[in-house]
This record gives C-alpha cells, sequence and structure tokens, in this order.
C-alpha cells in the first residue's frame, strides 16, 4: 500500500470522502497512515481520530518561521514514510523548497475549474464568491499536482457544476464538494497510488 498524508485545516470533508472511499475500495493501492492539521480545533482530526487515523498537529505560531513550520512537517512525513501528500483543504501556500521535494507527490483539491478563481487569495468560500460575482454558469472543481506556482500544477481531473439562480457561496460550495471534490479527489488518489506503486 502506498501511505498517504492528508493535510486539513479545516471541516475535513474532503478528508472524509478519502476515508470512505478506502473503506469502499474505491482507494485499494494507498491507506491514509497521517492525517497533519496546521488548526488544532480542526473537525478533520476529530474524523481521523474516530477512524483511528493517526493525527498530528503544527502550528505556525509555535515556529520561529515558515521554513520551520514546514521542516516539521516534513519531519512528521518522514518518521510516517508517506509517500503521497494529498492537500485536502489546507489553506496554507508550500515554498518551492518543499513542492519540489516531493514532485508529482502532493495533490491538492480546489473548488473551481483551474484556471478560473484560482491562485493566492483564492480558497474556500471566497473561490465560490469569485464564481458568483463574475457570473459564470458553470464552476466545478480541480485535482492538481501541487508545484511553487499556487494552483498552477499538472491537472489530474476536472468535474463542471451547474451554478443556478438564487445560490450562494455556501449553496455553491455544498454543490461542489457533493458533485465533484468528493468524487474526483479518491478517484485521482487511486490513480496517482496505482502509478506511484507500479513504479516501485
Ligand atoms: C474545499 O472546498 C476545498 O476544495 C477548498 O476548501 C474546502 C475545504 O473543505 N480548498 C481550497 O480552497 C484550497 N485552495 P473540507 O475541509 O470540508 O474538505
Amino acid at each position: 500500500m502506498v501511505k498517504i498524508g492528508v493535510l486539513v485545516s479545516g471541516g475535513g470533508t474532503n478528508l472524509q470522502a478519502l476515508i470512505d472511499a478506502e473503506k469502499s475500495g474505491i482507494i485499494k493501492n494507498g491507506e491514509i497512515s497521517l492525517v497533519i492539521s496546521n488548526k488544532k480545533d480542526a473537525y478533520a482530526l476529530t474524523r481521523a481520530e474516530n477512524n483511528g487515523i493517526k493525527t498530528a498537529v503544527v502550528l505556525k505560531k509555535e515556529c520561529r518561521d515558515a521554513r520551520e513550520f514546514e521542516e516539521k512537517i516534513i519531519k512528521l512525513l518522514e518518521e510516517n514514510e508517506i509517500e503521497l501528500i494529498i492537500l485536502a483543504g489546507f489553506m496554507c501556500i508550500l515554498s518551492a523548497d518543499f513542492t519540489k521535494r516531493y514532485e508529482n507527490r502532493i495533490i491538492n483539491v480546489h473548488p473551481s475549474l483551474i484556471p478560473s478563481f484560482c491562485g493566492e487569495g483564492f480558497y474556500g468560500l471566497h473561490v465560490h464568491e469569485a464564481a458568483l460575482n463574475y457570473g459564470v454558469k458553470v464552476t466545478g472543481a480541480t485535482v492538481h499536482f501541487v508545484n511553487e506556482i499556487p494552483d498552477g500544477g499538472k491537472i489530474i481531473a476536472q468535474k463542471a457544476v451547474e451554478i443556478l439562480d438564487g445560490d450562494t457561496p455556501e449553496i455553491l460550495q455544498k454543490r461542489v464538494m457533493e458533485n465533484a471534490e468528493w468524487i474526483i479527489l479518491p478517484e485521482a488518489a487511486e490513480k496517482i497510488c496505482k502509478q506511484i506503486k507500479e513504479s516501485k
């Protein structure tokens, strides 16, 4: 099994989708071995604990600088022999040093059709606010490799979702999660785990 480390910051519904996919056999070449949060009260940590998955918290405010923050994360990833890192609602931008170290080994789910509504400042509900303000009729979600450019790495999967009259950012976020993110993230995770396994 390819050991997966999931980095989270919030509610962890995408983490839940990954856990469910591992249980149902959609993910069959990987196992979620570690969940790291940069927020100590992230509900994602409870979801991991409820499923017997090891957790860790790394707080920026307890680090001298961004480098030390990333070093702590790397130490945890190495100690747990993590081979694939999944950013599932992880609201921190990783440095070029970090992303180079794990080239093609970090994937992220983003709640829009990249290259729309992405990059620095576009995260969580802000992404849906931007889509609604622009007036696009179709949005969606993207899973991509993570490189030094925020939301700029190679695209692995995308799924479109319709925007409907009367949508609020919250309603749209829920539809994008249910109809796109929770489907394409586990599928992409399995695809990359399989590739990693076959390349060993
Ligand atoms: C998800 O919609 C995810 O795509 C987004 O934050 C939400 C996290 O929800 N991520 C980003 O905006 C990253 N740029 P979750 O904690 O319930 O998975």
